[in-house]
């Protein structure tokens, strides 16, 4: 099958650019000895995360159950739950997963962690967990130092869960600032929320086997950083147009995910339509303000969504206007947002399609 032949707007995964990225991190982690824990929900594929086990990660991480389940029943493990269990139904759910397989999760209340402790105790199980660290993202996490080390030490006397670490992701520095000399300096300061909390677990008799952090803008920041022993970049495995664009990380990697879309019609003579519109590409980085469309892989063309399904393309001159029937490749803005409005993706090498790969549990 070529890429010719495929139906638009459909996902394109260049299997050489996912291959070399996920060396590349694997190979900058070993050198900085320090372990990596990818984040599935960059790509929910199994396939993918195996990739990245066989390059030498040490698990996967999740954001969803829908994710864990994914991973740990295609036997891809061990995976790292980042999102609180907030229900007994979820809960429950991540109890009968981990009789499955080896899956911890993070947790930065005490009420959620008794839960999580009664209900493993009831079925005989033995839970790890993180205690999830606020460093500045201001989402979830508890605060760093005392209340984080207060609440590990309640964990331990609970029975049922297992205090592994903590967990500290600095995902409001990822993206916010372009210059690599700021954004480390940045980092630097966040993260002594995490060493801070590793003396306080000390004055309480406890140590961190697991401090993770980091995401794919500050991979080569947080990797370094002493006390982290593993980060868990996502995005790097595909790269975001959005991220080509802050120093370091943006050239690391390469641009593995494109959407495929073909010109619909050329009403005017500047413009062309393609049928790529939001339901094919996210362009919700637009709401801050940032880059927010995706970019055609084609020079002196631009493009603005025009509504679910359409996407308008202006060109820098008449004569270099896309015509009916052209195929063209665009990058998202946001790969993680776009491939979860995808049933599958074609796994592509040249002009051939080797694979067709379904994105698990959406
Ligand atoms: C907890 C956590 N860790 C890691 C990541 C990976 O970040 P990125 O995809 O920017 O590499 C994310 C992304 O949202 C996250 O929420």
């Amino acid at each position: 099958l070529q890429i010719s032949e495929l139906p638009t707007p459909c996902l394109l995964v260049d299997l050489d650019l996912l291959d070399s990225n996920i060396r590349k991190m694997a190979e900058f982690c070993r050198s900085r000895k320090c372990g990596l824990r990818p984040h599935a929900k960059a790509h929910k594929s199994p396939l993918v995360a195996r990739k990245q086990l066989d390059a030498g990660a040490i698990g996967l991480c999740c954001q969803t159950l829908e994710e864990a389940e994914a991973m740990i029943l295609n036997g891809v493990r061990p995976v790292l739950l980042t999102h609180m269990l907030a229900s007994d139904t979820a809960i429950l759910r991540f109890l009968n997963l981990r009789r499955h397989g080896d899956i911890a999760t993070t947790v930065d209340g005490l009420e959620n962690a008794r839960v999580l402790a009664n209900g493993a105790l009831h079925r005989g199980l033995s839970v790890d967990v993180l205690v999830e660290v606020n460093v500045g993202h201001n989402r979830t996490g508890i605060e760093p130092r005392e209340p984080a080390a207060r609440l590990a030490a309640e964990i331990t006397r609970l029975g049922g869960l297992r205090f592994r670490g903590i967990m500290g992701y600095e995902g409001h520095l990822q993206l916010s600032t372009p210059e690599f000399p700021k954004r480390k300096a940045a980092v630097h300061s966040a993260l002594q929320g995490l060493t801070g909390t590793l003396d306080a677990l000390e004055r309480q008799g406890l140590q961190a086997e697991v401090v993770t952090a980091g995401g794919t803008g500050t991979y080569n920041i947080t990797a370094e950083y002493p006390g982290v022993t593993d980060i868990q970049p996502g995005s790097y495995v595909t790269m975001d147009h959005r991220y080509n664009l802050i120093e370091t990380a943006g050239s690391d990697f390469g641009n593995a995910l494109t959407v495929l879309a073909t010109v619909v019609s050329t009403p005017k003579p500047d413009e062309a339509v393609v049928d790529l519109g939001w339901k094919a590409a996210s362009v919700e980085f637009a709401m801050f303000g940032w880059e927010g469309m995706p970019r055609p892989r084609l020079d002196g063309i631009s493009y603005r969504v025009a509504g679910d399904e359409h996407g308008i393309l202006k060109s820098d001159s008449p004569t270099h206007r896309p015509r009916v029937g052209d195929r063209i490749r665009f990058i998202p803005s946001h790969c993680d947002t776009t491939l979860n409005l995808h049933g599958k993706f074609y796994g592509v090498r040249g002009d051939e399609v080797e694979l067709v790969c379904p994105i698990a549990r959406r």
